[in-house]
């Protein structure tokens, strides 16, 4: 039966994690752009990344730049859990320069306006991006069937006792994305930090095509190396989980909350805090993990 592939859109910030995102959504969806957004690593690096993962995978998608640093604050990344090109681990050929290329604001207000039906977005980044997009171009939100995004927690942080990174980097951005209005699902540390790759796995990677295989095992021991118990307990891949999201919510259990995002310093800053008052967001506080797993490598499988 012929299967009309769901039209997306990827923000990313790659990052190891982004980068097998990346690569479960291609096989899945037809990815219209990915648009690059700085966190995990500088802009600069975060859009190679992107460029370096697609290139892995023989995809020709286009990977345009975005913001380099959130709306009001100085930029803060994850050189510490990344590497210092962002995607450290695996040695990547040189590739050609990109070429001119416009600023995503200007791309997606273009995709947007022309494509003839709503598209739905995913985010594993920062919101810059999605923020300074809505900002930007309020007539054009109507095309965005939805907006699910990596990021937040209702438990515990990861940058700080109560803040998730994504949201941390920019929270101006991400209090701006969460009472935007728009159908948004918000897939956080509540279930990524149940759905973890054990280390035994990443031989797994090896049973695909190369260069992807091994570039994929090598990128995720590096990754791992400083998750002390990965072996027992595995390494979170927390942006794949946002592509699940979209394509099989029913793997998850939903939470329907406005949020209120905190804007101050220290302990505030970054919470993503459930309210009465606002926008209803589908909030992610379970997860099907044997079900998920199973789902991750079907969809890697197509890079046999
Ligand atoms: O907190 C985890 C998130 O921050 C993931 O998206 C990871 O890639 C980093 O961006
Ligand atoms: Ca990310």
């Amino acid at each position: 039966m012929w299967t009309s592939l769901l039209d997306v859109l990827l923000d990313m910030d790659p990052g190891h994690d982004d980068a097998l995102a990346l690569l479960t959504a291609l096989p899945l969806m037809r990815v219209l752009a990915v648009t690059a957004v700085a966190g995990n690593q500088t802009l600069d690096k975060t859009w190679l990344n992107a460029r370096r993962i697609l290139w892995a995978a023989g995809s020709h998608i286009p990977v345009i730049p975005g913001h380099a640093k959130p709306l009001l604050r100085d930029l803060v990344t994850a050189a510490y859990v990344h590497g210092e090109s962002g995607l450290d681990g695996y040695a990547f050929p040189t590739l050609p320069p990109p070429g001119e290329t416009p600023h995503a604001t200007e791309y997606l207000a273009r995709v947007f306006a022309e494509w003839p039906r709503p598209i739905a977005w995913v985010a594993t980044g920062p919101l810059t991006n999605v923020a300074a997009f809505l900002m930007d171009h309020p007539h054009l939100a109507h095309q965005i069937a939805s907006l699910t995004l990596m990021g937040g927690s209702l438990s515990a942080g990861n940058i700080t006792a109560q803040a998730e990174f994504n949201i941390f980097v920019d929270p101006e951005a991400a209090d701006y994305v969460m009472s935007s209005g728009l159908p948004i699902r918000m897939v956080g540390l509540d279930v990524t930090h149940k759905a973890l790759l054990r280390r035994d796995d990443l031989d797994r990677f090896l049973t695909l095509r190369r260069p992807l295989g091994e570039m994929l095992f090598r990128l995720f021991s590096f990754y791992g190396r400083h998750e002390p118990d990965a072996g027992e307990k595995g390494i979170p891949i927390h942006d794949v989980l946002a592509v699940a999201a979209l394509l099989h919510p029913e793997l998850f259990t939903w939470k329907t909350t406005a949020i209120r995002v905190g804007r101050g310093e220290d302990r505030d800053r970054g919470q993503t805090i459930p309210v009465m008052e606002g926008h209803p967001v589908d909030v992610a506080v379970d997860i099907k993990v044997s079900a998920f797993f199973d789902w991750m490598w079907n969809a890697l499988g197509a890079y046999r």
